[in-house]
């Protein structure tokens, strides 16, 4: 199925990122660290400019870590410096830190030579639904929240959070939709739980992860569900599907085996798992 995005929604929101971008120093892009290529919007290349822009691979504690590293060299060598995050488990933020400072060193190095004491950095977080832009914000800004209110120049009922980091934090993310031209990147997303289960079925979502699996991460998926060598590949993903569910005793229900393998996947039963591969989305 096809996913609706509506062009209006999308000017909409590029445009309201596009005038915040004005007040910043630094744009964090947060992504999914297991979707670091689906869970991007290339608009916001478009409109960064020269602003400077790290990534934050959010949500580093579900992805697979051989991976998480393969995708950082991935930015580096695009020219983009990233840094992987755990916000949940408050792992990472020290190292956020410091590659904010080190991006923001030529910035830096002028205050201190003009004698500017207390010098604040501004930042803003961006990012499609759903990443954890929320749960960083709270995280950033810990318990030491001092809204500095509206201020001339600034635009109206927009606040600032003061932070122990040296830096102030736009108070809204800003949020940008995904860009779902290719299907494969929409299953990837529902399959995050980034976009809504209804919009697409269960069984595609499914049938999509057991075939990633079978091609990526087979050791995982055999362990899992007690899945001999020789049965797997002598059937169809599909009637793999078939099989695991009279396995799992339902029958022919095979969207509430599709629902308990995005489910599974989501709660790691098969360990942790980025879906997308560097270089993958370069071939096509
Ligand atoms: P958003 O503002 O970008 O839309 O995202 P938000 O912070 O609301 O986070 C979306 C979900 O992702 C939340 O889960 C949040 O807890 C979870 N999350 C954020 N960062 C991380 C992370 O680093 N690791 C993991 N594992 N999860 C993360 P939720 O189920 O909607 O709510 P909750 O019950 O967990 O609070």
């Amino acid at each position: 199925m096809v996913m609706q995005w509506y062009p209006g929604h999308m000017n909409k929101a590029k445009n309201q990122v596009q005038d915040r971008l004005k007040m910043v120093d630094i744009v964090l892009e947060i992504v999914d660290a297991r979707l670091p290529f689906s869970s991007r919007n290339p608009v916001l290349e478009q409109i960064i400019d020269q602003k400077k822009h790290i990534i934050i691979l959010n949500k580093s504690d579900l992805a697979d870590p051989k991976r998480t590293k393969d995708w950082k060299v991935n930015f580096e060598q695009e020219g983009t410096k990233s840094v992987e995050l755990d916000a949940k488990h408050n792992k990472g933020l020290g190292k956020l830190k410091d590659l904010i400072r080190g991006e923001l060193s030529d910035k830096i190095a002028k205050y201190e030579a003009n004698g500017v004491k207390n010098y604040r950095i501004k930042a803003m977080c961006i990012g499609i639904p759903n990443v954890g832009k929320s749960t960083i914000l709270n995280r950033i800004v810990g318990k030491n929240v001092a809204v500095t209110g509206n201020r001339p120049g600034v635009t109206k009922n927009q606040n600032w959070l003061k932070t122990d980091l040296g830096i102030d934090l736009l108070d809204t993310p800003g949020i940008l939709w995904p860009k779902i031209d290719d299907p494969k990147v929409g299953m990837k997303l529902a399959l995050s739980g980034a976009i809504k289960d209804k919009i697409y079925s269960p069984d595609d979502v499914a049938i999509y992860a057991l075939n990633f699996m079978e091609t990526y991460y087979i050791d995982e998926l055999m362990d899992a569900y007690e899945i001999d060598r020789t049965d797997l590949y002598n059937s169809t993903t599909p009637e793999l599907l078939m099989n695991l569910t009279k396995k799992f005793g339902y029958k022919d229900d095979y969207d509430k085996a599709s629902r308990k393998i995005i489910n599974d996947v989501r709660k790691l039963r098969f360990g942790r798992i980025t879906f997308d591969v560097p270089g993958e989305f370069y071939e096509e």
